[in-house]
């Protein structure tokens, strides 16, 4: 199993250029089955999540081109099943996305139990109580979900989402964009990934309204049609380089960001005492021979704090000077990081979802695991904060959402090595 050796670095300093969003990728390629038509997505990073999405769609008839590295082609004339494996659904929880656009284009659409990051319960009742509204039927066994469609086609209605879930808003969208009538979602989630989403379902000629806002309007249309659509800036990925450059006391220039999307991590670091200057060319996170203290976080739906963050965040809390809180919000179990900190000598105590850190830690180096994907970014922060060297092991988490992570952080003066054991 490969793993990362990470020794103590910095201050980093240089530049970083940001890939295509993989929490943005995934939903598009789904949505690209609601056509016959091929579509064109561009800035598609080099992930495993990725992979594991074009071998669903693959599965199900779609026929993949690689028109470069990050330039993928997609056209699906005709879907061949309606079902995604056990298989491929078990190593990405995001499988979950086709079942919308399977839903509006054929009528049925089953999904074994998801896998994915083990953080919390991570139920899937909102997605299926959408599809429900839309006058499906769900069929719910032991491992897996099936919805189908009424004779004649979902049916536009007014969902009200109990918590704006990302993925639950995805998949509703993408099955109403089919529908008959106008479907409303309410309390829907705000984040860019859902605009970036409403974009491509109407360039393929969907009628989509208000993603970005908390309620969204979709006309249903007969059908859609292929487009072409460059996937919008990682903000989790320059949230991590932000946190790279603070952790380290380092200077970077971020390019490819937008932003709008991390403005609460900006202001929270601006509040640690990082500058954070956004230029024509991109966004300066400069901590070098700054005095840098703790702050309080609160992870909340977009545009709050993100939770995917979090974990790196808290690694920076744990070298700054001061105590802080963080306290979570959107996920229930998104705390795995915090003993893996302790063991490399910060003072984290946690209280349900509530952690308090005594900051003006010196991090010494540890074997540790890579319990998630974020929670894996974070120790890869800690490590270059800390003395010695730090070894991660369980890195397939953290290459399911960071591309070329060794290759970026090296060109930064990181000294960050991946191994196979
Ligand atoms: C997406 C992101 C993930 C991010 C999360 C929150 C992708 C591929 N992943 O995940 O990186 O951390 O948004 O920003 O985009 N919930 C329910 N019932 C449901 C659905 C969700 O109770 O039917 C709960 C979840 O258990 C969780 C919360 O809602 O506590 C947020 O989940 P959700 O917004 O759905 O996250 P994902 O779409 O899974």
């Amino acid at each position: 199993m490969a793993k990362f050796l990470v020794q103590k670095s910095g201050p980093l300093n240089g530049e970083v250029v940001i890939s295509g969003a993989k929490n943005a990728v995934l939903p598009l390629m789904a949505a690209t089955l609601l056509a016959e038509e091929k579509c064109e997505l561009s800035d598609v990073p080099a992930l495993r999540d990725v992979e594991v999405m074009k071998e669903i769609l693959q599965s199900v008839g779609a026929k993949i081109k690689e028109k470069n590295s990050s330039v993928l082609e997609i056209e699906t004339k005709e879907i061949l099943k309606c079902e995604a494996d056990y298989e491929l659904v078990s190593r990405m929880r995001a499988s979950f996305l086709v079942m919308g656009p399977l839903l509006a284009r054929m009528g049925r659409a089953k999904v074994y139990s998801p896998g994915g990051c083990t953080i919390g319960a991570r139920p899937i009742d909102l997605h299926l109580k959408g599809f429900e509204a839309l006058g499906a039927k769900i069929i719910e066994a032991d491992t897996y979900v099936e919805a189908i469609a009424p004779e004649g086609g979902l049916v536009g209605a007014s969902i009200y989402l109990d918590f704006p879930s990302v993925g639950a808003t995805e998949n509703i969208m993408t099955a109403a964009v089919l529908a008959k009538g106008t479907t409303y979602i309410e309390n829907a989630a705000e984040e860019p990934e859902i605009v970036d989403l409403a974009v491509l379902l109407n360039k393929m000629g969907a009628k989509v309204k208000g993603a970005g806002t908390d309620t969204i309007k979709i006309e249903g249309v007969e059908r859609l049609k292929g487009a072409q659509h460059t996937v919008i800036p990682d903000r989790i990925e320059a949230g991590t380089y932000m946190l790279a450059a603070a952790i380290t006391k380092g200077q970077i220039l971020i390019k490819n960001i937008v932003p709008d999307h991390v403005k609460s991590i900006t202001a929270k670091l601006r509040e640690c005492g990082v500058t954070v200057e956004i230029t024509d060319e991109g966004m300066y996170v400069i901590a070098e021979g700054h005095e840098l203290v703790a702050t309080d976080i609160k992870t909340l739906p977009y545009p709050g704090f993100p939770t995917d963050i979090q974990s790196p965040f808290m690694s920076f809390l744990t070298v700054v000077k001061g105590a802080s809180t963080v306290i979570e919000t959107v996920f229930e179990n998104r705390f795995m990081h915090v003993a893996e900190l302790n063991r490399m000598g910060a003072n984290i105590k946690t209280e349900g979802n509530r952690a308090m850190i005594q900051g003006g830690k010196h991090l010494e180096g540890a074997q540790v695991i890579a319990t998630d994907l974020r929670a894996g970014a974070a120790l890869v922060l800690a490590g270059l904060a800390a003395e010695g060297t730090t070894e991660i092991s369980e890195i397939y988490h953290i290459e399911r959402g960071y591309e070329k992570f060794v290759e970026k952080l090296r060109a930064l003066g990181a000294n960050i090595l991946r191994i196979e054991d």
